[in-house]
């Protein structure tokens, strides 16, 4: 009857007769370690079933133990600091990697590409894509530590406008960028109003305000003019500044004033 599988956390926080409260502070064991740049997520849950890791001083096996905040975190003996910073990373993909942590075909994915490059400090974390890119799409593509980030820079309630510059099939009339502008309906429904504007003969500037998949493609097909390159410029006010396969960290300010997130916790 499609009754909905209880997630891994909430079934071992219940097993303890711990607090559930997703919302409040309490998180499960490997994700803490990968926010708080301990360890990846994978790395973390196989430490926690190898036995290497002490929660208030008894061996955690479960990578989905709840943890409270401030109890003492041991792994292999060291103590670690699970009180996270918040981090947000610009990088500059490039063509023909994907956005998938599942690479079956073996093409590459982001999250190789920046770990190649991240120093050790940084190695630690686990990284969070702010929404996808199609592996053919260039351009600005944000991680973060917190999954409270992506949820903001991912919801369709934030409206968080995001521009790319598209190289088309053919010059879009004004009366085709006035559609991509009103909204067209797409097989997924309508789509909101969108920024629109030729930049050359066969190049168009769209900023939206959603992202549905392959949206742009999508759009710019649906008014006769399909995308032969795609490259993201732009997320908020935050413009890509790093050459192609390059990252740099957001300052505090970026990310409150150029993402819109605040950070309850600071
Ligand atoms: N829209 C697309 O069609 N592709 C992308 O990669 C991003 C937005």
């Amino acid at each position: 009857m499609g009754r909905k599988k209880t997630p891994r956390w909430l079934e071992a926080a219940r097993l303890r007769k711990g607090p559930v409260s997703p919302g409040g502070r309490a998180d499960w064991l490997a994700r803490a370690l990968g926010r708080a740049g301990v360890m990846p997520r994978t790395e973390a849950e196989r430490a926690i079933r190898e036995g290497r890791v002490e929660v208030g001083g008894q061996v955690e096996r479960e990578p989905f133990a709840p943890v409270q905040p401030g109890v003492e975190v041991r792994v292999d003996g060291r103590l670690c600091e699970l009180e996270a910073p918040l981090l947000v990373l610009m990088f500059h993909k490039p063509a023909g990697v994907i956005v998938a942590g599942k690479d079956p075909e073996g093409v590459g994915t982001v999250f190789e590409r920046l770990r190649a490059v991240l120093p050790a400090e940084l190695q630690g974390f686990e990284w969070y894509a702010i929404g996808r890119l199609d592996r053919d799409t260039t351009g600005l593509l944000l991680f973060t530590n917190d999954e409270r980030v992506v949820q903001h820079g991912t919801s369709p309630e934030t409206h968080l406008p995001k521009r790319y510059v598209a190289e088309v099939a053919g010059r879009p009339s004004e009366e085709a960028l006035a559609r991509l502008r009103e909204g067209l309906v797409l097989e997924d429904g309508p789509t909101r109003p969108a920024g629109a504007r030729l930049l050359g003969p066969e190049q168009v500037e769209l900023v939206l305000t959603e992202g549905r998949h392959h949206q742009v493609k999508r759009m710019l097909a649906a008014v006769g003019h399909p995308v032969r390159a795609l490259h993201r410029v732009a997320v908020g006010s935050l413009v890509l500044d790093v050459p192609v396969g390059a990252w740099r960290r957001l300052s505090a300010s970026e990310v409150s004033v150029g993402l819109g997130f605040n950070d309850v916790r600071a």
